[in-house]
């Protein structure tokens, strides 16, 4: 099956074309594209996300992004006769709110061949609704031109099976006993992204249970506001985690910096971040008082931080297993960026000799949609009845069902 996959949840236009095929028994996908545009340049001086202009950048990058898939899938061809039959005022209709995109489209789009593709697949949320309808507009349009069926496909869906697109990240633990390369269930999920936190039992492909999330911001999101405290710039995981490798290879004497590790404790499968970020504004406050907030009290602030985060999604990820006794841990989304959460979770994982762990390719961790071509691929095995294109909506709020 060849599908053409869209994602505008947030602040990256993505879009990729895949070809799969194995059904549940073995899902293999072979990416024939894979391109994000990432609109970080844009948001940076705001210092976070801006709804309207995401919106407006997905406009303006979807129909390249398009050509450019097209043409590295080698399925972009101009039609010399056999134009497909084209209904502007359909388009017009289903993009009036998109007027940058719809001039592009339809200068493009009436021109090619219809590609040999068997779906759209399109992220319908969760995420930024403004975001999420360019991307839902866009899916609609191209498969009324090109009559195709549309797969919606929720993000978290995504991020969750990330990591059996790229077969030489399956399996991080050396010592399982069970080599399968497939996923074996119940499996334990951690999804950590710039929206989410969540734990969830999968008990059998596509079959959820949310064990646990955030009662407040999401990990991804403290790192950027705590990245803000520090002065660094949006999106701040990835600048936390420099500084805090630097401040692991200063030899400077270590300043008593020790941040709380909200609700290690508490019993349950549950998050909260906000605290711990409050905790670095304080003592960013308490240090600029003292004249000592500086590079290096930066640093430090920056790596304790970090090692908060990791310590209580750990600590988590393990009441997880001892309760669930998961074949499978899972690890998706944004965060999982970030190296350092990724080595120490693979030794905690690999304490138990059975368990595979399943980590993302650093390419697939953060927004791309060849994550929701392999999710649209699993539901569409599932026969998921397709949703008329009338009724494909944004859903700004929208859990793992
Ligand atoms: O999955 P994602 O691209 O978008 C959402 O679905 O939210 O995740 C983005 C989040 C941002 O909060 C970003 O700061 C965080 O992932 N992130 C990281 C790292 N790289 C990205 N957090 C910690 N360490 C990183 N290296
Ligand atoms: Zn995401």
């Amino acid at each position: 099956m060849i599908i053409l996959a869209i994602e505008t949840s947030c602040d990256d236009s993505a879009i990729s074309l895949i070809k799969a095929n194995g059904g549940f028994k073995r899902p293999q996908f072979e990416i024939l594209s894979h391109n994000v545009s990432s609109q970080t340049k844009i948001h940076e001086k705001w210092g976070g996300v801006v709804p309207t202009l995401a919106k407006r950048e997905h406009g303006r990058n979807l129909m390249p992004l398009l050509v450019k898939t097209l043409k590295e899938a080698g399925l972009f061809a101009v039609a010399k006769k056999d134009l497909p039959t084209f209904e502007t005022k359909k388009i017009e209709k289903i993009l009036e709110r998109e007027p940058e995109l719809l001039t592009e489209f339809l200068k493009t789009i009436p021109r090619l061949k219809k590609p040999k593709i068997d779906a759209i697949a399109v992220t319908e949320g969760p995420g930024l609704e403004p975001a999420l309808w360019v991307g839902i507009n866009f899916a609609r349009a191209l498969s009324s031109v090109w009559n195709k069926p549309t797969i919606p496909v929720n993000h978290l869906e995504g991020h969750l099976y990330a990591s059996i697109i790229n077969e030489n990240v399956k399996i991080k633990n050396k010592k399982a006993k069970t080599r399968d390369t497939k996923i074996q269930f119940p499996a334990v999920a951690l999804i950590v992204s710039g929206g989410h936190t969540e734990l969830v039992l999968v008990r059998d492909w596509l079959k959820y249970k949310l064990i646990g999330s955030t009662r407040d911001d999401a990990v991804g999101e403290a790192f950027d506001k705590v990245a803000r405290i520090l002065d660094l710039p949006y999106p701040g995981g990835p600048q936390i985690s420099k500084l805090a490798k630097a401040a692991s290879q200063t030899t400077a004497p270590e300043t008593e910096i020790k941040l709380p590790r909200p609700m290690i404790n508490s019993g349950d499968f549950d998050f909260s971040f906000s605290g711990l970020k409050t905790a670095v504004l304080y003592l960013a406050q308490k240090l600029k008082a003292e004249g000592k907030f500086n590079d290096q009290t930066k640093a430090l602030i920056a790596k304790d931080f970090q090692q908060a985060c990791i310590d209580v999604l750990i600590a988590k990820t393990n009441r997880a297993i001892a309760k669930f006794k998961p074949k499978t841990v899972i690890i998706g989304g944004g965060v999982t960026a970030n190296q350092e959460l990724r080595n120490q979770l693979e030794k905690a994982v690999g304490q138990h000799p059975d368990i595979n762990f399943f980590v993302p390719d650093q390419k697939f961790t953060t927004d791309n949609a060849t994550m929701i071509a392999a999710a649209a691929y699993l539901r569409n095995l599932t026969g998921t009845p397709k949703k008329s294109l009338a009724n494909l909506k944004a859903k700004g709020q929208m859990p793992l069902k």
